[in-house]
Formats: C-alpha cells, sequence, structure tokens
C-alpha cells in the first residue's frame, strides 16, 4: 500500500500550515498583550494538534488555552476566560459562541478558522488538577516531546481512517477515539499499519499503557489507555464498546483486501465510495416486511454532550414500552442536527396487534381476591388453569396510537423522558413513515447507525 499518495491529500499544505500557526501567532501575541496591560497574571498558549503539528488538512480547530495559576478562583478562571475570548475575537473580526465543557469556553470563527478560547490552570502533574481541561497542557508536551516527525504521518493517516469510518472524535455524538487516543496509539505500536495489525486482535478490556504505570486493571472499560500524564485516567473512556468493534472489524478488513485501491477507499468519503440510491434504501425495508417509523421533534438550546444523552435515553424508553405494549421493534435509533431537529427512528418487526388480549387476574384459590377482581373487572371472567382472566379490548394496536398517547402531558411520565425535551417533544412531535420520508430526503444525510441498511 502506498500511503504516499493519500498524504498528499491529508497532510495540510504548506500554505495552510502558514496560516494556521501565522493566525495562531498573532492570536496569542494579542492575547499575551492584552493579559499584561490588564495586569492579570495568565499566559496563552497553543496547546491541541496544531501545537502537536497532527492536523488534518482543511479540518483544525485552533486550540488557544489561557492559563491560570493555581490560586485564581474558579469563578474568576470562567469570568475571564469568557472575557479575554470575546476580546480577541473582537479584534480579530469573529464570530463568537459560547459552549460548554467542564466549564464555559469561547469558540470563535477567524478567517475561517474556529478557534477554542479555552481558560485552564497551569499545573506542572496531573496531581494538581484542578479542572478536567488542565491536562490538555500536559498532554501537547507529551506528545510534543514524545512523537517522532515520521510519525506524525502516521497519526495522520489514522485519524484519516478513523473519520471514514466514523470512529474519530470523542465527544458524545461519535463516542469514538479522541485525536489524544490517536497519539498514543501510534506512540504505542509504532505506525498506522502495525497499530492495525495489533488491534486485529485486541480483547475488551485491553490495556496499554506507555509509562508502565500498572493502573489498568483500576478501570472497566473495552479498551484502557492508561493517560501518561495521569495514571488515573483512562484517555479511552468515552470511547464506546460499537466504536471500538468498529474499528477493529475495519482494521481485519483493511489488511485483508488485496487490492490497493480498495485499501485506499478506506481513506475517501462515503460519497466518492458507493452510492445507495433512495429506491435502493427503500427495497431494503420493504424486503424486510418491517414497519418504519420517523418522530421528527424540535430540541432545546442545551449543549451536544447533554443533549445527546437525553435523547439516546428518551429514544431507548419509548423502544422498551413499545415492547412492553407487545410491539416488537428491529431497530431503533436517533439522529440531530444539535441545532433544530432531532429524529427517532424505529424500526418493528411486530407493529399491528388484534383486537382483544387476555387480561390475567388472581389465582382462583383465594375468593376474597377474586370477588375484589369482579368487583372491579365486571362479571365477564372466566377461568384459564387456575387463574381468573377477562378478555378485554387492547388499549393501543399500532405503535403511533402508543405514541399519540405517551407524548401528552398527561401520560408523558410513562417514559423516561431528558428532562429538557419533555416540552418541545410534545408541543412540537410529528410521526412519519419512512416512505414518506424519504420521498423527499437523503438517508444518507442523517447518521443513524449505517445497520439500517443491512
Ligand atoms: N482532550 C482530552 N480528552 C478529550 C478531548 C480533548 O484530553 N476527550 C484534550 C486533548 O489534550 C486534546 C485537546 O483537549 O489535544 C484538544 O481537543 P481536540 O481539539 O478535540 O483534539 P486535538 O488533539 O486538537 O485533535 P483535532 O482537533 O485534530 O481533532
Ligand atoms: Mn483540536
Amino acid at each position: 500500500m502506498n500511503y504516499k499518495t493519500i498524504l498528499n491529500e491529508i497532510q495540510p499544505t504548506t500554505k495552510e500550515k502558514e496560516q494556521i500557526h501565522t493566525l495562531s501567532n498573532n492570536l496569542i501575541k494579542y492575547l499575551n498583550r492584552i493579559l499584561k496591560e490588564q495586569n492579570i497574571n495568565a499566559e496563552a498558549l497553543l496547546v491541541g494538534s496544531v501545537a502537536k503539528n497532527t492536523f488534518l488538512r482543511g479540518k483544525s480547530d485552533i486550540d488557544i488555552f489561557i492559563n491560570f495559576p493555581l490560586s485564581t478562583p474558579m469563578d474568576q478562571l470562567k469570568e475571564l476566560g469568557l472575557k479575554l475570548g470575546y476580546q480577541c475575537s473582537e479584534e480579530f473580526n469573529g464570530k463568537a459562541e459560547e459552549h460548554y465543557a467542564s466549564h464555559p469556553y469561547l469558540t470563535s470563527c477567524i478567517d475561517g478558522y474556529d478557534i477554542d478560547f479555552v481558560p485552564c490552570y497551569k499545573i506542572k502533574s496531573a496531581k494538581q488538577l484542578k479542572s478536567a481541561v488542565d491536562r490538555t497542557l500536559l498532554h501537547t508536551k507529551y506528545i510534543t516531546s514524545h512523537l517522532k516527525e515520521e510519525q506524525k504521518s502516521e497519526v495522520l493517516l489514522l485519524k484519516k481512517f478513523m473519520s471514514e469510518i466514523k470512529t474519530y472524535g470523542s465527544e458524545f455524538k461519535v463516542g469514538g477515539f479522541a485525536g489524544y487516543l490517536c497519539e498514543l496509539l501510534i506512540l504505542k505500536y509504532g505506525t498506522f499499519e502495525k497499530l492495525l495489525e495489533n488491534a486485529q486482535n485486541w480483547n475488551y478490556g485491553i490495556i496499554i499503557d506507555l509509562e508502565d504505570y500498572g493502573t489498568g486493571k483500576n478501570f472497566n472499560d473495552p479498551l484502557i489507555t492508561i493517560d501518561p500524564t495521569d495514571e488515573n485516567r483512562n484517555v479511552g473512556a468515552a470511547l464506546r464498546l460499537e466504536k471500538m468493534v468498529d474499528f477493529i472489524i475495519a482494521s481485519r478488513n483493511f489488511l485483508d483486501e488485496t487490492n490497493n485501491d480498495k485499501k485506499s477507499d478506506y481513506f475517501k468519503p462515503l460519497n466518492k465510495k458507493q452510492k445507495i440510491s433512495t429506491s435502493e434504501i427503500l427495497k431494503k425495508f420493504k424486503d424486510r416486511e418491517t414497519h418504519t417509523l420517523l418522530l421528527k421533534f424540535e430540541i432545546p438550546e442545551i449543549p451536544p454532550d447533554s443533549l445527546h444523552p437525553q435523547l439516546n435515553k428518551t429514544m431507548e424508553s419509548i423502544t422498551e414500552k413499545l415492547e412492553t405494549k407487545d410491539f416488537s421493534i428491529f431497530k431503533s435509533d436517533y439522529w440531530t442536527d444539535e441545532n433544530k431537529l432531532a429524529i427517532f427512528i424505529f424500526e418493528l418487526n411486530v407493529y399491528k396487534q388484534s383486537k382483544y388480549i387476555i387480561h390475567e387476574g388472581p389465582k382462583i384459590w383465594s375468593k376474597k381476591s377474586c370477588d375484589n377482581f369482579k368487583n372491579y373487572r365486571g362479571d365477564k371472567l372466566y377461568s384459564i388453569d387456575d387463574l381468573l382472566v377477562l378478555t378485554k379490548e387492547r388499549k393501543f394496536k399500532t405503535p403511533e396510537s402508543y405514541i399519540n398517547y405517551i407524548l401528552t402531558n398527561e401520560n408523558i411520565h410513562n417514559i423516561k423522558i431528558g428532562k429538557n425535551l419533555k416540552d418541545l417533544i410534545i408541543a412540537t412531535y410529528d410521526l412519519d413513515l419512512i416512505e414518506n420520508f424519504l420521498s423527499n430526503k437523503n438517508f444518507e444525510n442523517y447518521s443513524f447507525k449505517k445497520d439500517f441498511l443491512n
């Protein structure tokens, strides 16, 4: 496999590198100047993939961390961080937006680049950690001093491969491999290909412990990568099992391919690979003889890392409840643009119920219980074995009728719902069938689990 051609496409161009570094330098110079002018004891530093020179062409955000001494009160750090971010963003005609990680930070789009301004504490070791983002400085130092020049290309190949198989990024939306984790994996195995060879045979709970801390047993995660800068942290904590599995299987497939053209496909965006038409997608759904419902609704303005768990929880709860009503779910999932809209998708194997069910009452042995049941249920009772039962009409014969029932103020308590979603889902939801939905939408724009096409 000739990786040179691929590197030529994914390495940042000289011009891009120059632009990014010039812009970063200017921003940092400006920040450090105003810090001095305002007599603030803090320092702006470049961190993340730009500082480490491990960023992909056309993709990079610029991470600027403003380091405060440990004695700074947290409130002050948060406030100053935002203030300085806004000031810098204004000076460079940026478009600013507030975000929340462990504390608020500012993202600003300047000259087409996304800049993160993050306030943090200046720590020398993880033992001094005061906020979750403080480790980033240590990470940047560790990678800059350990990753060899030629390994930076290996990191790029890995990041690109991960992006295309949709396992790159540790944000909740993806649940995949963080950039820092990719770098540590290259440090561990040396090259992209060596990593893939090893990943083919990873087991659940594999421990990667570059500094031999021996703390791996303390974690119960699918992939345990001990942070070289903090023996008590698993860098892979946010990695979901399914994403680790996707990576292992992609590694096996990639190494199995004998044809180099097919190998290079792993580094190409989906739309340059095979495109699947709407009618082919519909054919797949039709062939399964399932019934696929889409539940669309508006979402509140909350940070993505709080939105996703809430969507997931609500979707899972509706799925479970439908099962208890005798519907059978083949697959379900959610999608969101993280801005206005979310969609749940429920594909059902069993989606229509007959009119009656047998409602079981008490065993006949206790006369008193039977009398109570009779008082409550009327007299159309009969027995099956030693149970008193009655045939009664089902309340919900279709999944739609159940969903319409629970998505009301009176009945929403029947499901576990994300606390910020409740009002909007009731007020704005809309049910659609996949056949309808696909008549004017491109399914591939919605990153539901690719499984829906299998
Ligand atoms: N970070 C971390 N754990 C995460 C996410 C981020 O420790 N789950 C830290 C890392 O030190 C990382 C820095 O925050 O280097 C910046 O995060 P991000 O921009 O997501 O990663 P980069 O390494 O800059 O990679 P890239 O931007 O190229 O994706
Ligand atoms: Mn970054």
